[in-house]
């Protein structure tokens, strides 16, 4: 299986007038394709899914994932495999395995992929990616691989889709938007356990600082402003904010 980005073809020598001619079919295509089904079957089976954790959220993360890794020279065979089966083990919030859930996961996509006949020599790095994708592992991203799985996971937590997924959150907990008396946190800290918009302080801000990658240093830099256009708008939406300080906290 070739490392690095493939399929790119030789353009350039191609003679004038020539017939186009077929592209040779791109192998890191035709492996998140067959990982994906493989995904799609295991959710079928999980039942019901909350969109924060679905189909969608791995296929986000993979492509980011990939694109990270083409802006930084990273393994696409380690990437691809650990990008898509990061969450192959989906703890509810409440369970207390959750801080082990990537580890868990780990173990899992690893026996997957040895069932599969991957090439064994890279289950070690793809499991050290996808145990040290999660916050809560407390594991330190040691290889480059890992560290752009986790920055493409970080990333779909913040920006327009880390509000969504913020607010789908909300909806499963229960828990209101925001405080009436002081909805972006002026004069007391933030407290997500409580209010909705205090999660963007307690965590979503802090992760775009947390980027291990050029290529995810910058996307995060994106996000994080599209986040503070968001809480400006609903600033004036709910309460006549003014001014939003880079953190997204209004100011006095
Ligand atoms: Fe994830």
């Amino acid at each position: 299986m070739p490392r690095g980005s493939a399929g790119c073809g030789d353009w350039q020598s191609e003679p004038a007038g020539a017939p186009p001619e077929a592209q040779a079919p791109d192998p890191f295509d035709a492996l998140s394709d067959s990982l994906r089904a493989h995904m799609v079957r295991r959710l079928a089976l999980a039942g019901p899914c909350d969109p924060v954790h679905d189909l969608l959220h791995l296929q986000r993360v993979a492509a980011t994932a990939r694109r990270i890794a083409a802006s930084e020279g990273a393994d696409l065979r380690v990437v691809i495999p650990a990008a898509w089966l990061h969450d192959y083990v989906n703890l509810p919030k409440d369970d207390p395995r959750r801080d082990h859930a990537s580890r868990l996961s780990a173990v899992e996509a690893r026996a997957y992929l040895a069932s599969i006949g991957y090439p064994p020599d890279l289950l070690p790095a793809i499991v050290h990616a996808i145990e040290a994708h999660s916050f809560s592992a407390g594991i330190a991203a040691r290889t480059l691989e890992a560290k752009v799985v986790q920055d493409a996971d970080r990333l779909d937590g913040i920006g327009a889709i880390g509000i969504a997924r913020c607010f789908a959150c909300a909806g499963v907990m229960a828990r209101p938007f925001y405080s009436p008396a002081d909805p972006f946190c002026v004069t007391r800290e933030p407290d997500d356990a409580h209010f909705t918009i205090d999660h963007f302080y307690r965590k979503l801000f802090k992760t775009a600082a947390t980027m291990q990658t050029a290529a995810g240093r910058e996307e995060a830099g994106r996000r994080a402003e599209v986040m503070r256009r968001y809480l400006r708008e609903l600033g004036e939406e709910i309460g006549g904010v003014l001014l939003i300080n880079a953190a997204g906290r209004r100011e006095l």
